[in-house]
């Protein structure tokens, strides 16, 4: 296998950067493809831990090759703080971390608009995480935005950001609130432009020679698949294509390339931010979720809500990008629960539905069909075969994996880099007898 695709299934916070940096120990290349710094992948490595928004998860490891390909939208100052962090802490990027020359540049205005454009949006506000990731998109899209390139040369981009500020000062002055200060965000830029000017490459002719060379290449995902800005919770989504369907456009690495596709999913689901979430329980399994799970948004903080696993949207997951392989990620959160349900259709206006509705609204009057499951009170901290589960929780994740007919092939039990179970045939079809409860190591 040389490129793989590792993404998330649900909404987003599934553990994708464990699983990259897992696989990024035998990468070259780890590369980011879309998204920005309203990413938060969280990466333990014995006692230390890493939170990383913009940096791909692979950064860790210290042979990889890090790239933000074009896809992304790059908040340079969030990423030279970043930098610095890791630098501080020994981790030395030098060589071995590059900026796509395409990647646009989120720009300080970027942010002051995303938070004003949701102000302006009152009871419909989408939530988002004041990053100014739909800004930056918008300008990409309309042929308005700075990239990664333009920062470098100062007298080229000082017309384009001109007209770019003039354009969002009209809103501004519309909602009545003060006017963009070019002359300082000019200022910002140039000080930025120099700081990135080491790390600005043709990423795309990197990546191409990597894959004639037989490299192996891990893209890796933030966000997602709920939150696609085609196939997820429109428009409670972010504006990016979060699967690899993304990979090709946010790379510049031809489409054929991609010969593995790993989905990251949670035991349970999470969201953040508004929108529909068919399966989330408000009651004390939901709250006991959220405790276990330590679920608080990465990049703002917020508290994730927290339900139970939704197959309608894995499947769709599964069947628009071509997943291999899932990992289900945080089993052991579900430790204590009596009662595991799993969602296996939503029913809408008493007619069973086996696919998201289009609309968002239909979305959220749809009510979970489920199956129970019975939970289990053992701590899985300490499983490392399948065997070791306790056979409540082997007879669920066997459940899980017949919902999204895809083999399971890692099971995380923990936070820690170490608490994994691996199972390269996927889960069996029958219970495995365990041997003893596993003990907390
Ligand atoms: P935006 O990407 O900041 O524009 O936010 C749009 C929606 O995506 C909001 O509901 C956010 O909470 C959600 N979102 C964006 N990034 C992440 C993430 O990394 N994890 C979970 N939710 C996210």
């Amino acid at each position: 296998m040389t490129v793989t695709c590792v993404f998330g299934m649900q909404w987003g916070d599934e553990g994708k950067g464990r699983i990259v940096d897992l696989l990024a120990a035998e990468s070259d290349f780890v590369v980011r493809y879309q998204g920005g710094a309203n990413a938060g992948h969280t990466v333990i490595v014995g006692e230390e831990k890493y939170i990383l928004h913009l940096l791909p998860s692979g950064v860790i490891q210290p042979a990889t090759i890090n790239i933000i390909g074009n896809g992304v939208v790059v908040d340079p100052v969030t990423l030279m703080e970043e930098i610095d962090g890791l630098v501080e802490r020994g981790i030395d990027l030098d060589g071995r971390f590059f900026v796509s020359d395409r990647a646009h540049i989120v720009l300080p205005h970027h942010k002051t608009m995303d938070e004003a454009l949701e102000s302006l949006r009152g009871d419909d506000a989408l939530g988002t995480t004041s990053r100014g990731i739909g800004p930056a998109y918008g300008d990409k899209s309309r042929r308005a935005g700075m990239r990664a390139a333009d920062m470098l040369q100062p007298e080229r981009y000082e017309e384009m950001l001109r007209a770019n500020i003039g354009a969002w000062n009209a809103i501004l002055d519309k909602a009545g609130l003060p006017p963009i200060d070019v002359a300082a965000v000019m200022a910002e830029m140039r000080v930025m432009g120099e700081r990135l000017r080491p790390y600005v490459a043709d990423t795309t002719a990197m990546l191409i020679d990597a894959y004639a060379a037989g490299r192996k290449i891990l893209a890796e995902g933030a966000q997602g698949f709920g939150l696609d800005v085609d196939h997820g919770s429109y428009p409670f989504v972010t504006s990016s294509t979060t699967g690899p369907a993304g990979v090709a456009a946010g790379t510049g690495l031809p489409p054929k390339a991609l010969d593995r596709v790993i989905g990251i999913a949670k035991a349970y689901v999470t969201r953040v931010g508004a929108g529909p979430f068919p399966t989330q329980d408000t009651g004390p399994a939901g709250l006991q979720m959220a405790e276990q799970g330590h679920e608080f948004g990465t990049t703002t903080g917020r508290p994730r809500d927290c339900g139970y696993f939704d197959a309608v949207l894995a499947r769709r997951a599964v069947l628009t990008q071509g997943v291999d392989a899932v990992a289900l990620m945080k089993l052991d959160c579900l430790s204590g629960l009596s009662e595991i349900k799993l969602c296996t259709a939503y029913e809408l206006d008493g007619e069973r539905v086996d696919a998201p509705p289009a609309w968002s609204g239909d979305w959220e009057r749809c009510t979970p069909v489920y199956e129970s499951y019975a939970g289990w009170t053992e701590d899985l901290g300490g499983c490392r075969r399948f065997e070791d589960l306790p056979e409540a929780a082997q007879v669920y994740v066997r459940a899980v994996q017949d919902v999204m007919h895809t083999p399971i092939e890692m099971i995380s039990v923990g936070a820690e880099r170490e608490r994994f179970i691996p199972l390269p045939d996927g889960v069996p079809d029958e219970p495995v007898p365990g041997e003893t409860v596993p003990a907390q190591p």
